[in-house]
């Protein structure tokens, strides 16, 4: 692998890969002294166009812990705001010897653009409503530590698909390890290609939760809403909403999963979002499943030599 752009051409074995990867370097994380010296001498630059807590902090953990250099750009106060552009960005980066560069950006293709111009690793943190292929990483890496499997598993995705990154690396990595998706949403938050998609479309939350292992419930993009996209807010909690109650129609011991960051009370409610009344809520896990995820993508493009200790 040279980059990790998205999870649609990313190979099953290359999938699997990074998880089996991701699965010996997280007992790491548990360890008192949290330090290997496996990516010494190398430095990881994030360059983030777009906000993030998870994503960046857990890639910055994810190189430390490795003992690599972790710096961020802080794209609001860097050369950017002075017209810089994307592609003179990057080269600066390169020439600073960065050996590898993760990016947020909000325009879809911006990380393949960054792989076409830059010789050395691309990771893609998200790009547009295109994908996001470590929080796809680290779903299906979630889902196989709680249901052991995920050929057979049945995945429903809910929500606001038409904005969703994450969905769409979620569709490609759980399709290519043998899992059925559903997406289910209003029709006004699908995208217009989703026939095209290896996917059931569900109307309704009945439909799409009936005897599935796995819910993923997608944060509704407000920043991102074309006006008249949906009624209200509140008929969208009422219809699509996930909560113990609807939850009800979903198998006894299916799995609740948010990327974060959640709108409590309009796609998902705080009794699910914590696991109360015996939910099984995955939701903090994730996180903690994003630093193992992204050891791994790091390790593997800045090719780790030391061993770990
Ligand atoms: N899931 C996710 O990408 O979260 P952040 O935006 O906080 O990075």
């Amino acid at each position: 692998m040279k980059h990790l752009l998205n999870l649609r051409e990313t190979s099953r074995e290359d999938i699997l890969y990074l998880l089996d990867s991701a699965r010996a370097l997280k007992e790491i994380l548990s360890r008192p002294v949290k330090k290997v010296p496996t990516l010494r001498g190398r430095a990881m630059i994030t360059l983030f166009y777009e906000n993030s807590t998870r994503t960046r902090s857990s890639f910055e953990m994810a190189a430390k812990i490795m003992s690599a250099e972790a710096i961020n750009i802080a794209v609001a106060q860097s050369s950017v705001a002075k017209g810089e552009s994307l592609k003179d960005t990057l080269l600066t980066l390169q020439s600073l010897k960065a050996d590898c560069i993760v990016m947020r950006h909000p325009v879809s293709g911006a990380a393949e653009f960054a792989a076409d111009k830059l010789h050395i690793p691309i990771v893609n943190a998200g790009d547009g409503r295109h994908e996001h292929p470590t929080q796809g990483l680290l779903d299906l890496f979630t889902i196989l530590q709680y249901k052991g499997e995920i050929a057979g598993k049945t995945v429903a995705i809910v929500g606001d698909i038409t904005h969703s990154r994450v969905a769409r690396s979620n569709i490609w990595g759980l399709t290519k390890l043998g899992a059925t998706v559903r997406l289910v949403a209003p029709r006004t938050l699908l995208p217009i290609d989703a026939d095209k998609l290896p996917v059931t479309i569900c109307d309704t939350l009945k439909e799409g939760l009936e005897g599935a292992d796995v819910v993923n419930v997608l944060r509704l993009q407000t920043e991102r809403q074309e006006r008249g996209l949906l009624p209200s807010l509140r008929e969208y909690s009422k219809l699509f909403g996930v909560t113990p109650a609807t939850l009800k129609f979903a198998k006894p011991d299916v799995l609740v999963m948010h990327p974060g960051p959640m709108n409590r009370g309009i796609e998902i409610s705080a009794d699910a979002a914590d696991g109360k009344y015996g939910i099984h809520s995955a939701i903090e896990e994730q996180v903690t499943n994003g630093v193992a995820v992204r050891m791994a993508v790091l390790y593997t493009l800045m090719g780790g030599k030391e061993g770990l200790e």
